[in-house]
């Protein structure tokens, strides 16, 4: 017995040294010291001994017991210390390594335009109205005064859709949208994308439009040059001169496109006469496709390019620019 008990102990000592894996550790404290293990088994069969032999070998056996248990407690601890470290390497992270950093995004000079006008307008209490991009032709051309086979048609190179559908030409069909489904007086502004077939330096498909109506019983074209003038002498920041040249746009009557340009302190100008805008007073016509009676109310309404307000602004020669999204660019803004 006493030599079994040995032979286990040394067999189990050289196996518990080998292991290198804690679940194959697990598996021979099972096969020892487990329900059915090796030693329980062990010291079940000591009842069977006669009487006098019992405690010596009871007590070898528990011996044997601790030394496997105690064994098994080492390796168990030395497989963990190795696998610590182990994801120590693995995990390493090398703190002189720079960051990532944050890099902070810029608004576009078209969004920073859009929301200094927007500004301006609400604090003379002017309201912001927004329309479909995805036009009809009633709002965009009809209703505005340029009927079918209307040369001014042709002043807008138009990309056509299916049916009777279009990409808005400019923001006045947000006017006779607004009109059709209030009453007068109206004071909004429309900011918004509109869409022509033409590309060049000052032209992209694509491009901004603000669009300016105020409709009540007593507006006349003084008040709408008040109003430029105020408008943009806070938007540049300075002392400017506007010139109103008369012009022609089928839904105002008159109408006039209006330059300008800046003075320094002593009231001398600083450049040339630059166009800004178009404008004049609402036509007849217009009101009375939206059911308001002209003889009782009067409007305005201008049109401004709120991308060429951006070029003024920030001095951009190339519209393109504008739309290229090259960083360098717009994150000068
Ligand atoms: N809708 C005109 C355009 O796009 C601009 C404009 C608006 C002119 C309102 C007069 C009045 O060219």
């Amino acid at each position: 017995m006493q030599q079994e008990i040995d032979g286990l102990l040394a067999q189990a000592n050289a196996e518990i040294d080998a292991i290198e894996d804690s679940e194959d550790l697990e598996k021979l404290r099972v096969h020892y010291l487990g329900k059915k293990g090796l030693i329980t088994e062990l010291l079940k069969s000591v009842s069977a001994l006669p009487k006098s032999e019992r405690p010596v070998i009871g007590q070898t056996i528990n011996a044997a017991k601790k030394v496997i248990v105690q064994q098994i407690k080492q390796q168990q601890e030395r497989l963990m210390q190795v696998k610590l470290q182990a994801s120590l390497i693995k995990e390493k992270i090398d703190v002189s390594l720079p960051g990532c950093g944050e890099r902070l995004g810029s608004m576009h000079p078209v969004t920073r335009v859009k929301q200094r006008v927007v500004e301006l307008f609400k604090s003379l209490g002017f309201s912001v109205e927004e329309g479909p991009d995805i036009e009809d032709d009633y709002h965009n051309f009809t209703a505005l005064n340029i009927p079918q086979h209307h040369p001014a048609r042709a002043l807008q190179d138009t990309f056509y859709l299916q049916d009777d559908y279009l990409l808005r030409t400019h923001t006045s069909p947000v006017q006779i949208r607004t009109m059709e489904h209030a009453s007068p007086p109206f004071r909004i502004i429309t900011p918004g994308r509109v869409y022509r077939c033409d590309s060049d330096q000052t032209h992209t498909p694509m491009f901004h439009q603000c669009e300016g109506l105020l409709v009540d019983e007593h507006c006349t074209f003084s008040s709408l040059k008040g109003l430029l003038h105020d408008f943009l002498s806070r938007f540049f920041e300075s002392a400017i001169e506007l010139r109103f040249r008369p012009s022609y746009f089928p839904f105002t009557e008159p109408s006039a496109e209006v330059d300008i340009r800046r003075l320094d302190e002593d009231g001398r100008p600083m450049n040339d006469w630059l166009e800004v805008l178009g404008c004049g007073m609402v036509h007849p016509n217009v009101l009375r496709n939206v059911n308001i009676d002209p003889d009782q109310f009067t409007g305005f309404a201008f049109g401004v390019g709120l991308d060429r307000l951006a070029m003024l602004r920030y001095r951009i020669h190339d519209l393109r620019t504008m739309f290229e999204n090259d960083l360098r660019f717009l994150q000068q803004f």
